[in-house]
């Protein structure tokens, strides 16, 4: 630490003024746009700047080769050769794809999520990479937000606990390994709740759900280490998050005490102008430095006018060195000092890429990030023998989609299909396929990707006749990979195209439909589950999908993930979400006079078709009494609440045992229910356990709207469950 401090008072002690500047310029490479480009773009300007220490960052940089080239330039010819940190949106994975970060939250796996972190870091770093653009960490209730795909889901302390896994797994124990690489918690603050579910758009909140719930996870994330922040697009309550100084600079910095460096979402610093926040880019900058944030990526204004800015005495010296202290901090600890060509390692990269391991390892998570929703009767896992099965369904045979949004450099069409993983694992000849509906694919390329899936009929005859020839069809519904994602925002999240009509025609000849579902947010999918006696919630689960998929269906997997967000009734629900406040006219009618006076819609009923929390096994998990060991807890002292679960088979299997409190009376109005703690945990067919929570004060305190934490004394309800729906409880009394 001394040492590091000591290097970089030494090294900022010789750059100029232009030369901090330069290291808070973020450049987008060549290779890959993730962002408007920029009418002027010119890359010898780029290379040019890079030569004349204007440049901290690049974005977007590929390979190890063309990394390499960059860092030749910084490092050789520029004045002090400080070297070029490279980012990347690396989300979930880089060629090896693991499970949509939303999947790995219904894994309710802390092992998961930083296994998959660590791997997504293995394999960038192989390639150059020092830093990727993730976690995002954005609660979002709202599935036509694209981004929900993105991130944990809907709950702050499941959002909480992945957001540290993730952290912990980018970055592992030791920032300067090789195989590891820095992570950004973005984007601070409150993106997830643009209105109407529309990217980019306006945010208004209260500041009780600014505390309570949407930055708890950033808080995890800035206590578990993460090197970086990225602010976002969004205003939030008047003011662009990217020019806020409460949040970057009294928050974060201040109060969290955390010491990393916060950079700008792509333009956004420019973008205030647009917001009317700023009247031109160089108040833009005037108001983002002075607002904590450190990096400019590709706004340019921190170049342009940063240096006139502290001449002309508008914006404080103090700030640009405190921002470079910062980055050049982070850069230290890559080891870039060290060895600036350190990620450079063409060997590495040829041999640790895509290999066995991490493909296994894809597999694995890809499976534990399953949800079963429906199986009656049983009729899953299906038998690998004489049992013929009729796959239908254009999804079923895509080898794309599954790889989903932000899938960096995966190989197009590298995803084990459906079809290909259930193959492997029967008598190929048991299995007849038949599209059904059919896609049309858009140019496959991030900027601009939608594919569709469409009205179209033709296929339908042939999926009858195999559906009619089958003991059971398993059908592949759900939505592309590119609906969902940045700039993919829905107003309606149903099923597109024909889908729901072929399901029609398929029951009237088979009613034995396993429906599996593919999707980056919770789809409006209340017709399907009716229909159909199975159904599978697979989200996109990456490079091993298919092969995941039949591990689930043909039982070689019993399948545990529970659902990180709520599934509607209907689109019209939402934002829906488990942890809702009551009102004073709660959800069912308190006068019970079948008077219409209560909350509540007329044509649809207010839970949700699947709660947050829930999921299904091809075992039963039976919920004992629970119990406390006290019914009071004093001030300072934690007591044990208690419950016995029971595996009543036929198979082993894991459970995810959920804990929830109410605070029944508070000087601000709290949710009905709110998770606060959960353990996976694995019992064999006929085992039984006894699982305990410590329950403390910090379980019971919450934020007052002045962002103060509080645990006020009265009554509470303790309460277990396997998930936000079933659950049972306990009177807890917390006395000061
Ligand atoms: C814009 C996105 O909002 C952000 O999450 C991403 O990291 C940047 N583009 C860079 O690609």
């Amino acid at each position: 630490m001394e040492h590091r401090q000591k290097f970089i008072a030494a090294l900022l002690a010789k750059m100029t003024l232009v030369e901090k500047v330069g290291q808070l310029n973020l450049y987008n490479g060549t290779w890959e746009f993730t962002g408007p480009v920029p009418k002027d773009d010119d890359s010898q300007l780029k290379f040019e700047h890079i030569r004349q220490g204007l440049v901290g960052g690049m974005l977007n940089v590929l390979t190890v080769a063309a990394t390499r080239e960059a860092q030749k330039l910084a490092v050789e010819d520029s004045r002090l050769g400080i070297p070029l940190i490279f980012g990347y949106d690396v989300i979930h994975g880089y060629k090896t794809m693991a499970p949509i970060p939303l999947a790995q939250s219904a894994s309710w796996d802390l092992e998961v999520a930083r296994k998959c972190a660590a791997l997504a870091a293995l394999e960038a770093s192989a390639s150059g990479i020092h830093w990727t653009f993730a976690p995002m960490i954005d609660i979002t209730r709202d599935a036509r937000w694209g981004r929900v795909m993105e991130g944990p889901g809907e709950d702050p302390y499941l959002g909480s606990a992945m957001a540290k896994a993730w952290v912990e797994g980018f970055q592992g124990s030791d920032l300067g390994a090789v195989n590891t690489i820095a992570a950004c918690a973005k984007h601070f603050a409150a993106y997830g709740f643009v209105e109407a579910g529309r990217d980019y758009n306006t945010v208004d909140m209260g500041s009780s759900t600014l505390h309570n719930i949407v930055l708890p996870p950033f808080k995890a994330a800035a206590e578990a280490g993460v090197a970086t922040f990225m602010n976002g697009f969004n205003e939030l309550n008047g003011v662009p998050v990217t020019g806020n100084r409460f949040l970057q600079r009294q928050l974060l910095k201040e109060l969290w005490n955390w010491s990393g460096f916060v950079v700008s979402d792509w333009a956004s610093i420019g973008e205030m102008v647009t917001h009317g926040f700023t009247a031109d880019l160089k108040h833009a900058a005037e108001k983002a430095i002075g607002a904590g944030c450190d990096m400019d990526m590709e706004s340019k204004a921190y170049l342009r006018h940063l240096q006139q800015l502290v001449e002309e005495g508008i914006v404080d010296q103090k700030y640009i060195d405190n921002a470079v202290q910062r980055i050049l901090q982070v850069k230290y600890d890559l080891g870039l000092f060290d060895d600036p060509y350190r990620y450079c390692n063409q060997q590495r990269e040829k041999s640790s890429i895509l290999t066995d391991t991490n493909l296994a390892l894809a597999r694995d998570a890809a499976r534990k990030s399953i949800v079963l929703l429906k199986n009656e009767q049983h009729i899953l896992p299906l038998s690998k023998l004489g049992v013929s099965i009729g796959v239908i369904g254009c999804l079923a045979q895509d080898k794309d989609i599954p790889l989903g949004s932000w899938r960096a450099q995966a190989e197009a069409n590298s995803a084990k299909s459906l079809l290909e993983g259930m193959k492997s694992l029967v008598e190929p000849d048991s299995i007849r396929f038949a599209e059904g509906y059919k896609l049309t694919r858009g140019d496959r390329s991030f900027l601009f990707e939608l594919d569709i899936i469409e009205n179209d009929e033709t296929g339908f005859d042939d999926a009858v006749a195999v559906a009619q020839d089958s003991d059971v069809v398993v059908l592949a519904m759900g939505e592309d990979c590119w609906q969902t994602g940045e700039g993919r925002s829905q107003v309606d999240v149903g099923l597109k195209g024909s889908q729901q009509e072929l399901l029609k025609q398929l029951l009237k000849v088979n009613q034995n439909i396993v429906v599996v579902m593919m999707s980056g947010r919770a789809l409006d999918i209340a017709e399907v589950a009716h229909q159909v006696p199975a159904l599978l919630q697979v989200w996109h689960l990456g490079s091993e999908a298919g092969n995941a998929i039949a591990d689930v269906i043909f039982g070689d997997y019993n399948p545990s993930g529970k659902l990180p967000v709520s599934f509607p009734r209907h689109g019209g629900q939402l934002p829906i979400y488990y942890n809702h406040k009551n009102t004073g006219r709660p959800t069912t009618n308190p006068h019970d006079d079948g008077m219409v006076f209560w909350s509540h819609y007329t044509d649809c009923e207010n839970d949700p078709l699947y709660p947050f929390g829930f999921g299904l096994s091809y075992s039963k998990f039976e919920y004992g009494e629970s119990r406390l060991s006290a019914n009071r807890l004093i001030s300072g002292g934690s007591i044990k609440f208690t419950a016995t679960i029971k595996n009543l088979g036929p198979y082993d299997g894991h459970e995810v045992v959920q804990l929830y409190i109410r605070d029944i009376v508070a000087s601000e109005t709290r949710p009905v229910k709110e998770l606060k703690a959960f353990k996976k945990v694995f019992l064999a067919a006929g085992e039984e356990e006894v699982v305990s929570f410590d329950i403390d004060e910090e379980m019971l305190s919450y934020y007052l709207s002045d962002g103060s934490l509080v645990c006020e004394p009265g009554a509470f309800t303790i309460m277990v469950g396997g998930s936000s729906a079933q659950t049972q409880g306990q009177e807890l009394i917390y006395e000061l």
